[in-house]
């Protein structure tokens, strides 16, 4: 007997958001619409082993709540854990958790290494890469496209980035997994706790290396830039290297495999994409907004305010959910039809506001790269084996995907231009 809760009826306090099961174990599109419809500001009260926070659904309610860091700030945790923990411990330094001047000054300095011109030479080893990694998946013929594949893309790209050397790169694979989701939905905080510290180690014993020989990239940046008149402690370079890590590495890797799994489900889509009557850049803005990697991000009230005609105190935990606003009628005409084509495509996959992704332009780049590379070289994708979805209240998609890919003959394949992707 099906002992899950239904998600289109009965009492919308009986279902809890911050259960990873739920979100592993559910679509949850039901669910989301109940609320935008019901309960645009619904308050999921509390329970034995958390407190209560706020669940705003909608696309123009999640607009203005993460335009507005006056009223709603990050310094006290961006995701539903640490805020319903009590906190994020690197509050007010690490850029996704720093609101005001400091937030300003750090992601400045940060722009620059994120910026399209100096991530040619990453964006052009990521296309090589992808390339090379979907030549060989097709030369294998059934691979898990979610471990052999989408797990290497993103995680090259950053390690390029802050300059982690290929032979340190199984081991931040490793431990950035563990530390972000499990894969059986038991939470294992000792897990958690040792994957985190090792990357927090990992990244102190690089930026002390780059402090003595600073090279061209962002561990060197961040160890040599001066922000407000003062270097950032080792503390905030340590910090900032495991954002990056983890902002950017399973996000972009579940868009991938989710965007796989849509293209298998609609050949028609696929065949679209190959033939170029949808364009690319449609195409990986509509597999960000179909995916939604990052199921929310989270903020504190920092005063008494009316949201909608919800009353909302100081100090009140607000959460504003992607993947529901992403699925708003009211912006996007028949929200739950994967259409490549779609145009335009106001998804919020990155956020909005101050802290809009800093990797917006790499992720768009790598997703780019992907879908080139199964146009010119894939015949034909099928799933054989059932996908396997991860635990988390934050993160949505699979960890596995077993695939078969047919390639196209040799003859047929597109040459491999050098015009970087993605923006
Ligand atoms: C911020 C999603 C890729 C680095 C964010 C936020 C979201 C997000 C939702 C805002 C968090 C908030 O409002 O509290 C995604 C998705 C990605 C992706 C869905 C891929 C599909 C990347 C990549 C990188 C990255 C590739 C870096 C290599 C960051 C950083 C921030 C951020 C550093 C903090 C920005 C700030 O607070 O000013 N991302 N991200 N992300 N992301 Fe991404």
């Amino acid at each position: 007997m099906d002992t899950r809760p239904a998600l289109d009826q009965g009492p919308l306090d009986a279902v809890d958001l911050a259960d990873p099961l739920l979100h592993a174990n559910h679509d949850l599109g039901p669910l989301w619409r109940r609320l935008r419809d019901e309960a645009p500001v619904h308050w999921q009260p509390e329970n034995d082993s958390r407190p209560g926070f706020w669940v705003i659904s909608g696309h123009a309610d999640v607009v203005s709540v993460l335009s507005d860091s006056a009223s709603f700030t990050s310094e006290r945790g961006n995701v539903l854990d640490t805020l319903l923990a009590g906190g994020d411990s690197a509050a007010g330094r690490m850029l996704a958790v720093t609101d005001g001047q400091p937030h300003k000054a750090l992601r400045s300095a940060l722009l620059k290494p994120f910026s399209p011109r100096s991530l040619d030479v990453v964006v052009e080893s990521v296309r090589r890469g992808t390339r090379r990694l979907v030549e060989e998946a097709v030369e294998r013929g059934e691979v898990d496209f979610a471990a052999d594949v989408a797990a290497h893309i993103p995680l090259a790209a950053i390690c390029d980035l802050l300059g982690v050397p290929p032979t340190d790169r199984q081991h931040i694979i490793e431990l950035t997994s563990s530390a972000l989701s499990t894969e059986d939905g038991r939470p294992d905080e000792e897990a958690t706790w040792a994957s985190r510290n090792g990357l927090l180690l990992y990244f102190s014993e690089l930026a002390a290396a780059r402090h003595d020989k600073p090279y061209d990239d962002v561990v060197s940046l961040l160890v040599t830039k001066e922000i407000d008149g003062r270097p950032l402690t080792h503390e905030e370079i340590v910090f900032n290297c495991y954002s990056i890590i983890m902002g950017g590495h399973e996000t972009t890797r579940f868009s991938m495999v989710g965007g796989l799994q849509a293209l298998m489900e609609r050949p028609d889509q696929f065949r679209a994409l190959k033939s170029g009557e949808v364009t690319t850049s449609s195409a990986v803005e509509e597999v960000l907004r179909w995916t939604s990697p990052a199921l929310h991000s989270g903020r504190t009230a920092t005063q008494d305010l009316f949201l909608g005609d919800q009353f909302v105190e100081e100090g009140d935990i607000v959460t504003t959910w992607l993947a529901s606003a992403n699925r708003d009628g009211r912006v996007f005409a028949e929200p739950d039809e994967f259409d490549l084509a779609r145009t335009p495509n106001k998804h919020l996959s990155f956020a909005y506001g101050p802290h809009f992704c800093l990797g917006a332009f790499l992720a768009r780049a790598e997703l780019t790269a992907l879908l080139e590379s199964l146009c010119d070289l894939v015949a034909e994708a099928r799933p054989t084996g059932p996908p396997t979805y991860v635990y988390s209240n934050f993160l949505s998609g699979l960890s596995s995907q077993p695939v078969s890919l047919t390639g196209e003959p040799a003859g047929s394949r597109a040459p491999l231009t050098s015009s970087a992707g993605g923006g």
